[in-house]
């Protein structure tokens, strides 16, 4: 069954976490230690994603724009392209960023991740109370974290950042809306 963010955990007070390794010590430390603090003060909002015994998966989102300011001259291209002309001269656009993302390390590799962010692309088209056109991202500046999100249809926002520990990444959500339009 496809993973819906309204099936999954919504961290709070009372959650108690489970178990969870997704092989990146930073991500762990966040998790544990970080995450319902960043809840606790509306920060972030964190879904989990459980077994009885352990956490298979988590992501944290939080609110975000795409600026011009930060978004080289081609992308702004890229972007202005999709959106009806009087709107493209608007000097950011609304956007849901992923703070933190991690599948526990035992279920990596099995489209468990891809189901996450379409969840959040879903989450994001049909039943955001406030306009979001983009999903945006740190990626890790790896080859498996850059080409996971290139796979699920994430570009760059701007070269400056290539030699970088993170990469800007961004989605157009109306590309998920036409791709599952019945029209
Ligand atoms: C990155 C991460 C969230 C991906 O989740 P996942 O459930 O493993 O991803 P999926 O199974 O949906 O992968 C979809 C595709 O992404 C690519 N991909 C994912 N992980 C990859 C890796 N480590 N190396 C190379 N490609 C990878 C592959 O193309 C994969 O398709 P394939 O398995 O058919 O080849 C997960 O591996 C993870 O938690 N990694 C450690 C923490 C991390 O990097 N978090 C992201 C921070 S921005």
């Amino acid at each position: 069954m496809p993973i819906e963010i309204t099936n999954a955990r919504r961290l709070d007070q009372d959650s108690k976490l489970r178990p969870f390794d997704c092989g990146d010590s930073d991500l762990n430390d966040f998790f544990h230690k970080d995450s319902l603090n960043h809840s606790n003060e509306l920060l972030t909002v964190t879904y989990l994603f459980e077994s009885r015994r352990e956490t298979i998966a988590f992501i944290s989102l939080l609110n975000d724009k795409i600026s011009q300011e930060k978004t080289c001259k081609g992308t702004l291209r890229a972007i202005a392209k999709g959106i009806p002309h009087p709107k493209r001269t608007y000097k950011s656009f609304p956007a849901v960023k992923i703070g933190r993302m991690g599948v526990n390390i035992k279920y990596q590799r099995k489209g468990m991740g891809t189901e996450i962010l379409d969840a959040v692309k879903a989450s994001f088209t049909t039943a955001n109370k406030t306009g979001c056109r983009f999903v945006t991202v740190d990626a890790y500046n790896n080859p498996g974290t850059i080409g996971f999100y290139q796979k699920n249809g994430f570009n760059f926002l701007t070269e400056k950042d290539l030699k970088d520990d993170t990469r800007l990444m961004y989605f157009d959500l109306k590309r998920f809306v036409q791709d599952n339009s019945t029209d």
